[in-house]
């Protein structure tokens, strides 16, 4: 999922590669590396930040051309050694890459066959190498490429320099996203336009199986039969992504505090002078469809959940999957299926896949997502945009209350229900009620989780949802080991797991499941767990531990996510965690 920057011909590509390495290290931030020419190519390269890559790299860098990467690793531990640029055994080929080469232990062989030896474990480096091999062979870089594209399988975005032609970048790229910035004088590549837009906003973006080159004053693109393509050049106003904290410490405090300006902007945007705004042939193709099925990763696939289920309300069916179950038993009941995809970054790989199998069996489909511009935003027939400002921090907090309220009324749109959306204006008390008072309550309730083996989660029906996504967000940032659990499920199994101090964390807020939820704290407690019950107004009880306001129950996502959020803000805080950024993982999933 690594980051790619590359530029020739800038006066300080220093500048340009860290500030754009610091834009791209949402796609992972193990470890980080730089390469240039300057009397020979120069690496510098290590485990960790940007910020520690820096304090490693020379302060003045003379040089024409400079290539850098932030890495996500999927072949080969983050360490020195596996950490991008890496360069080819005879110190000709010096390369980034983003993406997966399947058939790397292949190409391994065959290289060691020829006498190549590996200093690392990436499928990266074999593909250093192999360029290496062919170069040697044809003396020709363009036929060069051409072969290795076709012996390497996977997915790559790859940007290399040669040691003898010392002003010219080369670029390739299939499944990975790989897009070059147009300049006057110089020429850019990244994984994305954000690190460019300061500098251009005239872009070229790559499609599968093209390559070419960049040089000061010449871009050169090449379909894979290696015909050079007259490439359109595309005028991009890329919203600069603003990393400005606003005071806050962390992102994620930040973003979870932007909850209600986020639901409001949607319910501004997408409802209008007493109507829904959406676009009318959309709505028609849902009404038309006779199976809705969501598909979406993590986060996004629990406010599928949830969205499901209002469409089920205004009698539409639906069924919902993980996108990577998906793809590889895509299932599509009915004669005129609709495919809703959800993804806060638009570049999930997952779901990527699934759009592949959308197409190609001619269904039609939406993506939400928060990133107009997107891969998904790009290629879906149909989207919505959240409209919530960057999401930075990995932990995905607004886009998730976002994608629910969209959904909520989506649906509400479809069953001409406008009860909906003042149903979400008043969650939006509820929330600024949790944001002034309960902080220092959750932050209570976070000391005494914060050091754990496990806590659980237990809810029923949109509580549940609520419950899932509050466990993944305590176990991705605090580390604890959590599961959620619907509460009639607890004696089928789990409650095996339950003993003394044990914390359960428990979600009231539907009047029809409230008393077997009860039933279900008396079961927990009998086996000495630590309750934590949260429970709306009028099904309060005074040993509860937290009241919020009553809102309509089918918003406990909108409404009370943010309790779920700051607990597992305060618990990571609390264990002195990176919380914005934490360990193995990356904002943007864009290997499968
Ligand atoms: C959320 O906190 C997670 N980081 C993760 O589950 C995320 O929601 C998932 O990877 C899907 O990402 P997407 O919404 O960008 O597709
Ligand atoms: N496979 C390469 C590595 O592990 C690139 C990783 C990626 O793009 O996520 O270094």
């Amino acid at each position: 999922m690594c980051g790619i920057v590359g530029a020739v011909g800038l006066i300080s590509p220093k500048e340009y590669v860290f500030k754009g390495l610091k834009m791209l290290d949402y796609r992972g931030y193990d470890s980080a590396g730089v390469a240039y020419f300057n009397s020979g190519i120069k690496i510098y390269k290590d485990v960790g930040s940007v910020e520690h890559l820096l304090t490693i790299v020379p302060e003045e860098i003379k040089t024409n051309i400079m290539i850098g990467h932030t890495r996500w690793a999927t072949h080969g531990s983050p360490t020195k050694l596996n950490t991008h640029p890496h360069i080819s055994f005879n110190q000709r080929i010096c390369l980034v890459h983003n993406g997966v080469i399947e058939n790397y232990v292949e190409l391994k062989k065959f290289l060691l066959g020829k006498n190549y030896s590996f200093y690392g474990e990436t499928d990266s480096e074999v593909v250093a190498n192999l360029l290496e091999y062919y170069y040697l062979e044809y003396g020709d870089i363009i036929e060069t490429i051409k072969k290795v594209m076709s012996e390497i399988k996977g997915s790559y975005a790859i940007t290399f320099f040669t040691d003898d032609i010392k002003d010219t970048l080369y670029v390739l790229k299939n499944a990975s996203p790989l897009v070059v910035g147009l300049g006057k004088g110089f020429n850019l590549v990244a994984s994305d336009a954000s690190p460019m837009i300061e500098y251009t906003n005239e872009f070229i973006e790559l499609e599968d199986k093209e390559f070419g080159y960049i040089t000061n004053d010449k871009v050169a693109i090449f379909n894979k039969a290696g015909k050079p393509i007259d490439k359109q050049a595309i005028h991009k106003d890329v919203e600069l992504i603003s990393h400005d904290l606003k005071g806050y410490p962390h992102y994620m405090l930040k973003e979870i505090e932007e909850i209600p300006q986020t639901v409001n902007r949607l319910i501004n945007t997408y409802f209008q002078k007493g109507k829904y705004q959406f676009d009318k042939n959309l709505l028609k193709d849902l009404e038309e469809s006779d199976h809705i099925i969501f598909i979406a990763c993590g986060t996004s696939y629990h406010a599928g959940l949830v969205g499901g289920r209002y469409l089920e309300k205004y009698n539409k069916s639906t069924s919902r999957f993980i996108a990577s179950e998906w793809a590889f038993h895509p299932t599509y009941p009915g004669a005129k299926p609709f495919i809703i995809m959800i993804s806060q970054s638009g570049e999930t790989a997952d779901l990527i896949h699934c759009l592949k199998i959308v197409k190609e069996h001619n269904l039609k489909n939406l993506i939400i997502t928060n990133t107009g511009g997107s891969t998904l935003d790009r290629n879906c027939m149909y989207s919505l945009l959240l409209h919530s400002g960057v999401e930075v921090s990995v932990a995905s907090t607004k886009a998730y209350v976002a994608q629910v309220t969209l959904l909520a009324m989506l649906a509400g749109a479809l069953g001409n229900d406008k009860q909906v959306v003042e149903d979400l204006r008043n969650c939006l008390d509820v929330v600024h009620g949790i944001q002034d008072h309960y902080k220092p309550l959750i932050m209570k309730v976070a000391e005494e989780i914060k050091d754990k083996k496990s806590v659980f989660f237990l809810g029923r029906s949109f509580d549940y949802f609520l419950s899932l996504e509050a466990s993944l967000k305590l176990k991705e940032i605090s580390y604890i080991h959590s599961e959620a659990i619907p509460g009639g499920e607890l004696k089928h199994g789990p409650i095996a797991l339950i003993e003394k101090g044990i914390p359960v964390i428990v979600f009231i807020t539907d009047p029809d499941t409230a008393s077997s939820m009860r039933g279900n704290i008396e079961e927990v407690k009998t086996r000495g767990a630590k309750v934590y019950t949260i429970a709306t107004k009028s099904l309060y009880r005074s040993e509860d531990t937290m009241m919020v306001e009553d809102y309509a129950y089918y918003l406990s996502s909108v409404a009370i996510a943010s309790i779920a959020f700051y607990l597992a803000y305060y618990v990571a805080l609390a264990k002195g965690l990176n919380v914005d950024k934490p360990r193995n993982l990356a904002k943007s999933v864009t290997v499968e």
